[in-house]
């Protein structure tokens, strides 16, 4: 086992922006997260785990004044969401800051002085070009398209010019001891492919940065010059020291600084691991150990993102499954550092078949026998053979790798070798066929010994999987009637005999349910469209696209393909006049439609549910697409498609007509 000496650990997500509600990809950060945070302090230290929003800057005021909001109302909103998401997967977050904190403008302003005061900041003039989506500035060597703009390296979107007084940090001062630091600490950045590409950025030159605007209003006022907003990452970056107390709880501070890790994902790497070392270097602060940028979750093989409208909502999968599933799915599917596409079927595969198969049978049966066969306490056991004993040594060598892989983050290492040693467990109990051995009295201490060594089993190799399935593993041991819960043991203080003879354990229950992947899929189609791709009032969404330059990709307004006239007129929109209406059993989202189209009757399956009740709809007229190929919904043929708007929590408003139209009257 190798762990660093230190006692405390101190874990960060990155700050969420709250132009949006968190998806599935937001939500595996901040599992990865809360996983490490929950190994490490079985491993015994104090730990702290920070995560939180990021409310400033020009992307936000954007997205609020889209949405006729105030940019702290819209944040109000989403932050509500976010934390409610987190409560709902679990995470054991100790602080969720804001970047409107107080505590974290004050923090912000002070660092800002004091760089000023030295000399790392100073006043100058600023024009190029801008991504507002990434809130980034464009390298120099972008270059100029032939309509006379700039497109964004890394996000794609149109960027736009910039020009305007602003304050300078003096990255290029930095740039050696930027080189020196990735040289002399290689674990500054991981995975190490990714700190060669740091690098060799840094090494290409690195330029003053521009860190205040005057035409954003929404950000922390420049101290002494309050026409400037603080730059957005110049303020977020430092959410990691106000966030466990710079400059107001001191004690706290001086005991978690420098963070062991703050997870990222790839896109916002180089803001972690040049421009803050950067800002650490300049205030005189100790670097973190390591800066950690994962892959990123696909969808269809393009990145889940809420601009590009593919973005699955984690609670579709929640209601059904409860958080662990998706923790484990996620930590599992991929290494960290790698990118992995979502499929609904790959999830279902894995929780069909390593947790309620693999994992869950494992605990029912066991559990099951010993209350069949003893009461529920076992006793008399015979003393180990071999095969027994390499049940209980092989869990001691996994525990030590499981450690290690923890602690290297490399989570999906640690439950395959969890996983294995659980298959080995099935084979142990499918070779020493207890439910045979019951029926042979002389067999009793044999039946003891095997059954014994499997709860013994099921006991360690849960509480191993405690920092990835902390809800589960709890319902195992409160099963196994164990006096303390995981978290109350420390890693060394675990050993496999501590199942030992006369416990009396209680009844087990379904761990994970069971799901067709027919019904499965047909319910995370409804989740999918349920996501919004674009989130505002109809009549605002035409607005900006009409002013919008041509091919001007607005986050959150437009959405990123264009398609042809042609393509367009492939769809058949039509007026359809609804005849009836029902709810389907079992079903919380979705309704049953009758509609007439005008030359036919039709049924239709439409996410409405939660906005409507069927009596309401009767006699309405909205537009639906009805040369779409049909699909089969919950067991219903659904033949057309309505169009809805999504509101912010995600109900869907239909445009229902203000007049007589004539069922099957064309739209275009
Ligand atoms: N606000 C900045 C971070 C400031 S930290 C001082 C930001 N916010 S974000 O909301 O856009 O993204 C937050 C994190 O979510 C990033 O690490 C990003 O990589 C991650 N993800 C967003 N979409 C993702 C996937 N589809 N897959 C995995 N992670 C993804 O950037």
């Amino acid at each position: 086992m190798s762990t660093s000496s230190k006692k405390t650990f101190y874990v960060t997500t990155p700050i969420y922006y709250v132009n949006d509600v968190p998806h599935i990809g937001h939500a595996y950060t901040t599992i990865i997260a809360d996983a490490l945070a929950r190994f490490q302090k079985l491993a015994g230290k104090d730990v702290f785990f920070l995560t939180g929003t990021d409310e400033h800057g020009q992307k936000i005021e954007k997205a609020a004044a889209e949405k006729g909001l105030t940019p702290k109302a819209l944040a109000d909103s989403v932050v509500g969401r976010a934390q409610d998401l987190w409560k709902a997967l679990d995470i054991s977050y100790d602080l969720f800051i804001r970047t409107t904190m107080d505590f974290h403008e004050k923090g912000v302003q002070k660092l800002f002085r004091m760089l000023l005061e030295k000399g790392d900041i100073y006043k100058g003039e600023y024009k190029g070009w801008y991504c507002v989506s990434d809130e980034n500035f464009l390298p120099d060597d972008v270059p100029l398209e032939a309509e006379g703009c700039k497109t964004c390296p890394d996000c794609g979107k149109m960027a736009s010019v910039v020009s305007e007084e602003t304050y300078f940090f003096r990255l290029s001062a930095y740039q050696d001891r930027l080189l020196k630091l990735y040289e002399d600490h290689p674990e500054f950045v991981r995975p190490q492919s990714r700190l060669n590409e740091v690098a060799s950025f840094v090494r290409g030159g690195l330029k003053d940065l521009s860190i205040t605007r005057t035409t954003v209003k929404w950000g922390v006022p420049v101290p002494g010059d309050p026409k400037h907003t603080v730059y957005v990452w110049f303020d977020a970056l430092h959410n990691y020291v106000t966030g466990i107390g710079y400059d107001w709880n001191t004690e706290r501070f001086g005991k978690f600084w420098p963070a062991d890790v703050h997870l990222v994902g790839k896109d916002i790497l180089r803001f972690h691991a040049v421009y803050w070392p950067a800002f650490l270097m300049a205030s005189g602060l100790p670097l973190p150990r390591t800066v950690f940028g994962h892959g990123w979750w696909l969808k269809d093989d393009t990145k889940m993102s809420k601009s590009k409208g593919n973005v699955l909502d984690p609670h579709v999968l929640l209601k059904v499954f409860g958080p662990d599933p998706l923790r484990y799915f996620l930590l599992r599917e991929i290494p960290l550092g790698q990118d992995g596409n979502f499929s609904h079927e790959a999830f279902l595969h894995r929780v069909n078949s390593d947790l309620a198969n693999d994992f869950g049978n494992l605990v029912q049966r066991t559990l099951t026998m010993i209350g069949n066969y003893f009461g529920g306490e076992i006793t008399g056991a015979a003393e180990e053979t071999v095969e027994d004993a390499r049940i209980r040594t092989d869990f001691e060598e996994l525990k030590g790798r499981v450690f290690d892989h923890y602690d290297a983050c490399a989570l999906n290492r640690a439950l395959e070798e969890i996983w294995a040693y659980i298959g080995r467990v099935n084979k142990y109990l499918a070779e020493n066929e207890p439910w045979i051995m019951a029926k042979d009295a002389s067999r009793r201490p044999r039946l003891a010994r095997v059954l014994l060594q499997a709860a013994a089993a099921i006991r360690g190799a849960s509480y191993l999987a405690f920092p990835v399935m902390p809800r589960s593993v709890e319902k195992v041991w409160t099963f196994l009637n164990e006096p303390k819960m995981p978290a109350e043991i420390r890693w060394d203080g675990l050993d496999f005999g501590g199942f030992g003879p006369g416990r009396k354990i209680g009844t087990p229950q379904a761990l994970f349910p069971r799901v067709a992947l027919k019904d499965f899929l047909e319910d995370a189609r409804i989740g999918e469209q349920a996501i919004p791709a674009v989130k505002q009032a109809p009549g605002a969404e035409k607005a900006e696209a009409a002013s919008a330059p041509a091919g001007d990709n607005k986050e959150g307004v437009i959405a990123m393909d264009q398609i042809s006239y042609e393509e367009f007129r492939k769809m058949d929109l039509r007026v359809a006049r609804i005849t009836e209406a029902e709810r389907v059993p079992g079903a919380t989202k979705i309704l049953k439609l009758k509609i007439d189209i005008g030359t036919e009757q039709r049924q239709m399956i439409a996410g409405i549910a939660e906005t409507y009740a069927p009596e309401d709809l009767v006699g309405k007229r909205l537009i639906v697409i009805v040369n779409l190929k049909p699909a089969v919904i919950r067991g219903i043929e659904s033949q057309a498609m309505l169009l809805a708007a999504i509101t912010a929590d995600n109900k869907a408003v239909v445009p229902f007509f203000d007049r007589d139209i004539p069922a099957g009257a064309v739209v275009k």
